[in-house]
């Protein structure tokens, strides 16, 4: 039994999250779900984006299922997101992206970098401190190199050390924990290495890189798969897990029922994976291939299916795929 707390949020957070909980109550009927209200909606209403009670219900929670929650540039305002990342200490944001020809991971180091939260303004200039400490770039290279090593065993370690000392010792930390591994190790500037793995991304296998770079590389690498849509990620800590699609809360196309819902569903994916159940994982992303074989698409796969179209669809295939053959008797 796991205790599950699902955060829908903002905008289509709470239209993409209902099709994903379907996929995942289908196959753990019996799990404990919590649902928890927090974000930006609930911070208008509430004056509070993230009680004290609802942090704790999460850090009580083995795994999160987290929709999208809205973050307005607001000094006032302080991101769901990231508080969540910090206090339940989910370092690692893992990003798969993958098709035809390609499976790359995405390691995302989760908790410093550009994102450290100390920033302070003067009088005519605003100031945001790069933290890239030991402890934080060594548990995210380990965490990257034993990915690597359970699968194409490559590591490319994005970076900037060209222009700062922060990435020329986050560098230098991953280099020393990969060659521990004896996986291959390739470095390379962020820039470049986000147009390389637009034009080539068959050479790629597990990417390391800090907080910003990772989430800027994550969303350009969406285009490989046709947009935002589709790119579920798994936060990960050392006792608990939080999965939330790529994509943020989508404004403009909130309350339409036209989001696409794969990404949320992914994330249930890397859920089942993350808890050993790698086979209901791989019937999830079939499940979703076949809807899409049969041009079952939302609009920003270029189809003209809904939300919920396509959620029944995925369920209805992951339902056919439980049916066992016909026995004679
Ligand atoms: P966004 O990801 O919300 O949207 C970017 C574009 O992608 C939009 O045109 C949107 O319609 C499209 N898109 C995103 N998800 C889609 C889906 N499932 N189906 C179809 N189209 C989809 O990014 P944004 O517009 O830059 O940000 C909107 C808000 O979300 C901001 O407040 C931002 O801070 C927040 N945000 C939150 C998260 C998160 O909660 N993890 C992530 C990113 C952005
Ligand atoms: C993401 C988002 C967040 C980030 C924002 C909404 C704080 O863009 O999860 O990719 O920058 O990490
Ligand atoms: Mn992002």
């Amino acid at each position: 039994m796991k205790r599950v707390v699902v955060a829908p949020g903002d905008g289509i957070g709470p239209e993409v999250i209902p099709p994903a909980l379907d996929v995942l109550k289908f196959f753990h009927p019996d799990w404990e779900y919590t649902p928890v209200y927090l974000g930006y909606e609930c911070w208008k209403r509430t004056g509070d984006a993230l009680s004290d009670k609802t942090l704790e219900t999460l850090r009580k929670a083995d795994l999160i299922l987290f929709g999208a929650i809205t973050t307005p540039p607001d000094p006032k305002y302080h991101s769901v997101v990231l508080r969540i990342r910090k206090e339940l200490d989910l370092y690692a944001n893992l990003r798969p992206v993958f098709g035809e020809g390609f499976d790359i991971l995405i390691v995302r180091e989760n908790t410093e970098g550009l994102y450290s939260g100390i920033e302070w303004k003067e009088k005519d200039r605003a100031c945001t401190l790069r933290v890239v400490s030991e402890a934080g770039s060594r548990r995210i290279a380990k965490f990257a190199s034993a990915c690597a090593n359970r699968r194409r065993r490559h590591l490319t370690i994005g970076n900037k050390a060209n222009v700062m000392k922060s990435d020329a010792y986050f560098l230098e930390i991953c280099m020393e924990e990969a060659e521990k591994t004896g996986i291959s190790i390739d470095k390379k500037y962020i820039d470049a290495l986000v147009l390389d793995v637009l034009q080539h991304p068959s050479r790629y296998d597990v990417i390391v890189t800090t907080n910003i770079f990772g989430d800027i590389l994550s969303d350009a690498a969406a285009f490989l798969e046709g947009g935002l849509g589709m790119l579920p990620s798994a936060n990960i800590g050392r006792h608990q897990a939080l999965f939330e699609p790529v994509h943020g809360s989508a404004p403009d196309i909130t309350g339409k029922g036209i989001a696409n819902p794969i990404a949320a569903i992914r994330c249930v994916s890397l859920l089942l994976k993350y808890v050993g159940e790698r086979p209901l994982a791989i019937e999830v992303e079939r499940a979703i291939q076949k809807t899409i074989a049969a041009g079952i698409k939302t609009p920003d796969l270029g189809g003209t299916a809904t939300t919920d179209e396509v959620g029944r669809e995925i369920l209805k295939n992951l339902a056919l795929s439980q049916q066992k053959e016909p026995v004679d008797l």
